[in-house]
């Protein structure tokens, strides 16, 4: 039988206090329709400069080997997704690994490409388990992130914060991945940039709307064309994209999950073999509600509560879907876009396993969310405004670690215990 690769078992951290979306509409004089009915928004996660990357992706990561007894020895390598790092040269995984008091025999290190980073890493975690050169060890991908635009931007209500961790294997109880299957698409463009110094990112909001969906497009076209020559999908009654139990997207603010899906359904509308169909048909199928609530709204539940988190946005979504649907996906192949700008898009699938119902059960999502404070929009403001290098002395909750302390530049975290 031909080796099973991909994700055995998931766990998130979220900062401990969230916005109300309204709360902050209001505030800013905003018709609270255009942040839930316009970006899908209900929830906004805000972190304070003691939960940055490293503490997040430590909390998660301290949460999937406690949760899911997993034997540390085993793991041959940890890595981190993200595009808030710390230091231009020091990995956040070091960080963690460190922390979580995790074998040397590890390879660590961090990936970077803006919130494409956390699938690199498991790309190149998959490939490696895949390759048999791992020989049976299973490895850990975090994406970790706090996603910042600043006060009274267009970007304000699109952001928020969190870590995602997976572990890799070759016992894919959440997720066996079709490896090879991937499609991609890389564009040279400045669509969303964070230059060295600066905390907050820069976009071009609406040109960045257009290079996801044009990198999408590349992306899911090139593994449409692998999974129609291996006859995972064909054309026939229904469309390619249609046959796939639910699809996942990269989640920058939930209405752009509908944009995405739209543009997968235009793909398919406009390349289907004789088509007849006026482009104005096309465009008017593309958008079916119907093909929305079926393949992809159960999947944003925990992305409106949270908000963007860059790399760990579509792991997020993963963690969303399974919660709620996992006993009755299982055997089913979902398909997953994941977007970073600048950029790169990769569209992969995989086949949701028997063992998901388990498994979503120990990562104690509502657990998790249920733990987060609401604050006000004046105490939001209050944080956002706190130098990021002087973390207010704050214990931290059980089994989590808080940044304590930068002296000469380096970082003293506390918490775990
Ligand atoms: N009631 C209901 N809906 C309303 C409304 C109201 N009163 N007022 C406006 N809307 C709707 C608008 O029609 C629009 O919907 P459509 O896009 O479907 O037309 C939606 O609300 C947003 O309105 P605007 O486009 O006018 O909003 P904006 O210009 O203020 O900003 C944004 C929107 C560009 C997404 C901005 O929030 C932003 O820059 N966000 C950060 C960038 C981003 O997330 N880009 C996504 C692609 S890049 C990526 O994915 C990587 C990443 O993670 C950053």
């Amino acid at each position: 039988m031909k080796k099973q690769v991909g994700i055995e078992a998931v766990a998130l951290a979220v900062p401990r206090r969230y916005v109300d979306i309204e709360d902050l509409a209001r505030a800013r004089g905003v018709d609270p329709a255009k942040y839930t009915a316009g970006l899908g928004a209900r929830e906004m996660a805000v972190n304070d400069p003691g939960e940055d990357a490293v503490a997040l992706a430590a909390t998660a990561v301290a949460r999937l080997v406690r949760n899911n007894e997993v034997d540390p020895s085993r793991v041959g390598m940890l890595v981190v997704g993200t595009e808030t790092g710390v230091d231009h040269s020091k990995a956040v995984a070091s960080h963690v690994q460190g922390l979580l008091k995790l074998p040397r025999t590890m390879r660590t290190f961090d990936t970077q490409h803006a919130c494409y980073g956390g699938t690199a890493g498991l790309m190149a975690a998959s490939e490696w388990i895949a390759s048999g050169a791992a020989a049976g060890r299973s490895a850990i991908v975090v994406c970790s992130d706090v996603a910042r635009y600043g006060l009274n931007t267009a970007g304000e209500p699109t952001q928020g914060g969190g870590a995602v961790a997976l572990l890799v294997s070759e016992k894919p109880d959440l997720l066996a991945l079709d490896v090879g299957l991937n499609g991609t698409c890389s564009m040279d463009v400045y669509d969303f940039w964070r230059p060295h110094g600066r905390r907050e990112a820069l976009v071009d909001g609406h040109y960045s709307i257009n290079c996801y969906l044009e990198a999408l497009s590349g992306a899911y076209r090139g593994w449409r064309e692998r999974a129609l020559e291996k006859e995972v999908v064909r054309w026939g009654d229904t469309l390619p994209g249609e046959q796939l139990a639910r699809i996942l997207y990269h989640v920058p603010f939930c209405k752009m999950a509908r944009k995405a899906h739209t543009q997968l359904r235009l793909c398919d509308l406009e390349d289907a073999p004789g088509t007849s169909t006026s482009p104005e048909a096309r465009e008017e199928s593309a958008k079916s509600q119907a093909s929305y609530n079926e393949q992809v709204a159960s999947s944003l539940v925990l992305n409106a509560r949270v908000g963007n988190v860059y790399t760990a946005s579509l792991y997020l979504a993963l963690a969303g879907l399974l919660h709620g649907e996992a006993a009755a996906l299982a055997g089913k192949r979902v398909g997953l876009l994941s977007y970073g700008s600048g950029c790169c898009a990769e569209f992969f699938s995989g086949v949701v396993g028997e063992g998901a119902a388990a498994r979503m059960a120990r990562a104690d999502v509502d657990g998790v969310m249920a733990a987060r404070e609401r604050i006000t929009i004046e105490e939001y403001e209050r944080i956002m405004g706190l130098p990021s290098d002087t973390p207010e002395p704050v214990e931290p909750a059980p089994g989590t670690f808080r940044l304590a302390e930068i002296r000469d530049g380096r970082r003293n975290y506390v918490g775990g215990a």
